[in-house]
């Protein structure tokens, strides 16, 4: 029921037709999210840990009793009408990529063997100096990037027209890139575009690419830690052309626990001496991260968020000067299957030292393709929606969330969940959610 305090809703475009969900990299997380889907809409799993399928929110109040699942609140597109698409080094199709990452028992793989072998990735655009374990073959040819960023363009009309779709999203699932910072090559569309002619080594491939989804009206996602399309050039091609943009680094595993806990030690003013984190993972994302340039854009994007959360100069008594490392150590018999370690060095009243020690066997890709779920329809979502620019409201789902210039991240997972909800309920016209709930007390 409409309360006093309900706001005009946004005009929301109806998910008419089909959504193609274009894939950047058909490794071990695009194929575990394809084969899931798959698996999904065959009545054969359940989609857990997707907050658009098993998600719900509350509306009105704790007395109203509504709390209808976030897909039948919000419109988004039904997994019915999903078409996969993706580009890779490799030319391996969504089924041999499958049973090559190991992520999924082949018996399930098997069963999903023709959606699987339809997904046949497209030649893909790679420098290997921006990733240097790998070393594919699949990969087009240009006298320059942006003639390479036209090929791409040109994939995306062509993926679109032959396969019916209404709607395109792209999520970058490739690997990790070489740490790069924003330059002059990056300040504005004229630059960028002048640096791509030249070759300028400042344009990554994973720019190409974003540049590509944004000048074909694809709006863009960015599942790994690179810079891509986090620089000013790119984030205002997408606010001028209407289209979302979000990132950096599907938060998963160790990350994802950090910004459980982290918020929670916080909360209750305990210290911290020291957080030291080591990981062992033994598949293609592990071995790329073994090269050192390649681990600095993760270390970057993995480290950043318990200063964020625990804000040392706000409360210099607990979190000033506390250690945090972190590691990644390839070892292969581990394949998907990473293992992550904490130590938590932290103090409590009169500074007495306590630990907690975390060993979380968890499987990446599972807790990833849920992530490129979510992203894939709230995109499509926001670009329907009229929201352009970055999309800070789905922070919830990263681990180095883009931000406006100038603005520091949200990395608590519980502010983040609040934040998406109550940007869903903005976009409904109801009544955000503050919990003050003092209406109950009168
Ligand atoms: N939980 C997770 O698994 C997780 C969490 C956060 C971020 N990520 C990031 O997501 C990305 C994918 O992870 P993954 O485990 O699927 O890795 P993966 O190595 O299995 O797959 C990546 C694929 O990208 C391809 N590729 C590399 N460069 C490319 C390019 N320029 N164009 C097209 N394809 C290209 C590779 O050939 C490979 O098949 C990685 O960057 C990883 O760091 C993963």
């Amino acid at each position: 029921m409409p309360t006093q305090n309900q706001k005009t809703p946004v005009l929301i475009e109806e998910p008419k037709g089909k959504l193609g969900v274009l894939l950047v990299g058909l490794g071990a997380v695009s194929t575990t999210f394809i084969a899931g889907v798959e698996a999904i809409k065959r009545g054969i799993a359940e989609p857990i840990g997707s907050l658009t399928q098993m998600g719900t929110i509350r509306l009105g109040k704790r007395t109203d009793n509504r709390v209808p699942l976030i897909r039948d609140f919000i419109p988004l597109a039904g997994l019915n009408d999903l078409v996969f698409g993706a580009w890779d080094i490799f030319e391996e199709d969504a089924y041999e990529a499958a049973i090559h990452a190991g992520v999924l028992e082949r018996d399930l793989v098997n069963q999903l063997k023709p959606e699987l072998q339809a997904v046949k990735p497209m030649k893909a655009v790679f420098d290997q100096q921006y990733v240097k374990r790998l070393n594919g073959t699949h990969v087009k040819q240009g006298a320059n990037k942006m003639e390479l960023a036209e090929q791409l363009m040109e994939d995306i009309q062509t993926f679109k027209r032959v396969n019916e779709c209404d709607r395109l999203v792209m999520v970058w699932c490739a690997s990790t890139e070489i740490f790069k910072q924003s330059g002059e090559e990056h300040e504005d569309i004229g630059a960028f575009e002048r640096a791509m002619r030249n070759n300028s080594p400042a344009i990554a491939p994973s720019m190409i690419y974003a540049y590509a989804a944004l000048r074909s009206d694809v709006p863009f996602a960015n599942g790994a830690p690179n810079l891509t399309v986090d620089v000013p050039a790119l984030t205002k091609l997408a606010v001028d052309r209407g289209l979302p943009v979000c990132g950096k680094d599907f938060k998963t595993g160790q990350t994802l626990m950090k910004t459980m806990i982290a918020p929670g030690l916080k909360a209750r003013l305990i210290g911290l001496h020291g957080w030291f984190s080591t990981n062992i993972l033994g598949n293609r994302d592990g071995e790329v991260l073994d090269d050192p340039e390649s681990f600095k854009t993760k270390e970057e994007s993995k480290l950043s968020v318990l200063e964020y959360i625990l804000q040392p100069e706000v409360y210099p008594t607990l979190y000033k000067d506390f250690s945090h490392i972190v590691r990644i150590n390839y070892y292969p018999p581990r394949g998907d299957n990473k293992e992550g370690w904490d130590n938590i060095d932290i103090f409590g009243w009169l500074g007495y030292p306590m630990q907690i020690k975390i060993d979380f066997l968890c499987r990446d890709s599972i807790l990833a393709a849920p992530i490129v779920l979510d992203l894939a329809l709230f995109m499509d979502l926001a670009k329907r929606a009229g929201m352009r620019g970055v999309q800070e409201w789905l922070s919830f789902y990263f681990k180095s969330p883009m931000t406006a210039p100038g603005l520091y991240p949200e990395h608590d997972l519980f502010i983040q969940l609040m934040k998406l909800k109550n940007t869903l309920r903005h976009m409904k016209g109801e009544e955000l959610i503050t919990h003050l709930g003092l209406e109950y007390y009168d």
